[in-house]
């Protein structure tokens, strides 16, 4: 995490090797970044470990330095260090916030912190309109005034906020964590109803409570949060990544390979296992992680996407790059990213036969793929195309693979270290 400069890399692969080796997972992107977010709530110094060394926490670790903050981030030890000042700043500036849509997750620790919160709204992924009126809703109810002025969103709760019944229309992960941001040091009790149940809500209420947070149902769609006046700094260590888990027991199975992914929970991706296993994967679940080993082309199979503990959107692209290749035909349902099959006519360029229509798509397999050039046009958009490139014939230059870096930290040095033929090129080589 040198710098804030975005590394225009594209990144070759030469198809056919089979993964083969251990894998080690470190902290999940989708969690450290509202776990930095967390730590304004309390004046001193958090400490997080398991940070991955990514960009999109560097470009959370400028914000936060804006706002007030002193951070540290040690790449060796996987550390961050946030020195919180007694009255942070209340803005978020539209430059980072552009390019992070996760910089929403400052809202409400500062209009809980501060009583105000300007944050600029957000830009993000290419992966559809993804809206924050539940966010919004959320914190009106808790007495806060929110209006939208030359692109910022300004939350004003000059008294503080108070504990409220909140229901959410659908379990949204960003509004459920920024209403429990907003709830631990409201007046009274919060009760989030049909809350978002995924891991990184888990991590971040274990965390909360480490820093003296009062909260019941962690896990459950009903959270019930009594507010606390003051939160002290914590020491915590961030939940392990189930997506780039994920992402690698895929790689195993897709190139027929043999893979030790290890700092994992299986039980976090219990249903993307149980797919692999339909497919002809073999799947052995051990204290520390998971091995994933397959002997033969993969059997076609039917994805929906759902909040978890449904099958997780931001696996949705790698698992149709392994039916792209399956024996068989399979239909995926995308129900969270309009946007999301957006990558499949960049997969269509290395010889997938992918059909869309609204959000469905519906994918035929073919024996085999051609390396073509492609292009990212997200993160794990961009974790697919790697992961066909590897069986595809030939030669695979997967362009704007900034999009990838943002979300894996290490993603080519892991796979050449598992066998495959990978290397970085200058975006125009
Ligand atoms: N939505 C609304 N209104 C809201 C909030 C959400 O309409 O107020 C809609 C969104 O437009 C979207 C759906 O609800 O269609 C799901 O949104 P959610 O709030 O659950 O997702 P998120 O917080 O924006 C996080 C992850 C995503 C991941 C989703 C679902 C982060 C930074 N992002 O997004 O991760 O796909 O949850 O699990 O935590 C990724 O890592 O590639 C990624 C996109």
């Amino acid at each position: 995490m040198s710098g804030m400069e975005v590394p225009d890399s594209a990144v070759r692969i030469v198809g056919g090797a089979r993964l083969h080796g251990s894998v080690r997972v470190t902290g999940a992107k989708n969690s450290v970044l509202k776990l930095m977010a967390a730590a304004l709530l309390a004046q001193g110094r958090t400490v997080l470990h398991e940070v991955p060394d990514i960009l999109d926490v560097s470009i959370m670790a400028e914000l936060l330095r804006r706002l007030g903050c002193v951070v540290n981030y040690d790449a060796s030890m996987a550390t961050v260090a946030i020195d919180v000042p007694a009255r942070p700043e209340h803005r978020a500036d539209y430059d980072l916030v552009r390019r992070m849509r996760a910089s929403i997750c400052v809202l409400g620790p500062l209009v809980s912190r501060c009583g105000e919160a300007d944050v600029a709204l957000p830009g993000g992924d290419n992966i559809g309109s993804r809206g924050l009126d539940m966010h919004v809703a959320g914190l009106q109810r808790m007495g806060a005034t929110v209006t939208s002025e030359h692109g910022y969103l300004i939350a004003l709760a000059p008294d503080g906020l108070r504990g409220s019944n909140i229901w959410l229309d659908f379990p949204s992960v960003g509004a459920t964590e920024t209403l429990l941001m907003a709830a631990v040091r409201a007046r009274g009790t919060t009760v989030i109803d049909n809350a978002a149940r995924e891991p990184e809500i888990v991590d971040i209420c274990r965390m909360l409570v480490a820093m003296g947070a009062v909260i019941d149902g962690v896990g459950t769609s009903t959270i019930e949060v009594q507010g606390v006046d003051v939160l002290n700094p914590t020491e915590h260590t961030t939940v392990s990544d189930r997506i780039v888990a994920g992402t690698w027991a895929v790689g195993a199975a897709l190139t027929q390979g043999d893979v030790t992914v290890t700092n994992a929970d299986a039980e976090h991706l219990e249903i993307a296992l149980d797919k692999l296993v339909t497919a002809g994967a073999h799947v052995d679940i051990g204290s520390d992680g998971f091995r994933v080993t397959m002997d033969r082309r993969p059997t076609a199979v039917d994805i929906v996407t759902l909040p978890y503990p449904g099958f997780p959107t931001d696996l949705q692209p790698q698992f149709i790059a392994l039916n792209a290749i399956a024996e068989g035909s399979a239909l995926v349902t995308e129900n969270l990213f309009e946007a999301r099959f957006r990558f499949v006519h960049e997969l269509a360029r290395l010889g997938a036969d992918v059909q869309t229509e609204g959000h469905h798509a519906l994918v035929r397999g073919t024996a085999l793929l051609s390396g073509a050039p492609v292009e990212a046009t997200d993160i794990r958009a961009g974790a697919g195309l790697v992961l066909a490139g590897l069986v595809a014939g030939g030669t695979t230059t997967v362009h704007e693979f900034h999009h990838v870096d943002r979300g894996y930290a290490g993603f080519v040095t892991d796979l050449q270290r598992l066998g495959a033929q990978v290397m970085r090129i200058p975006a125009d080589g």
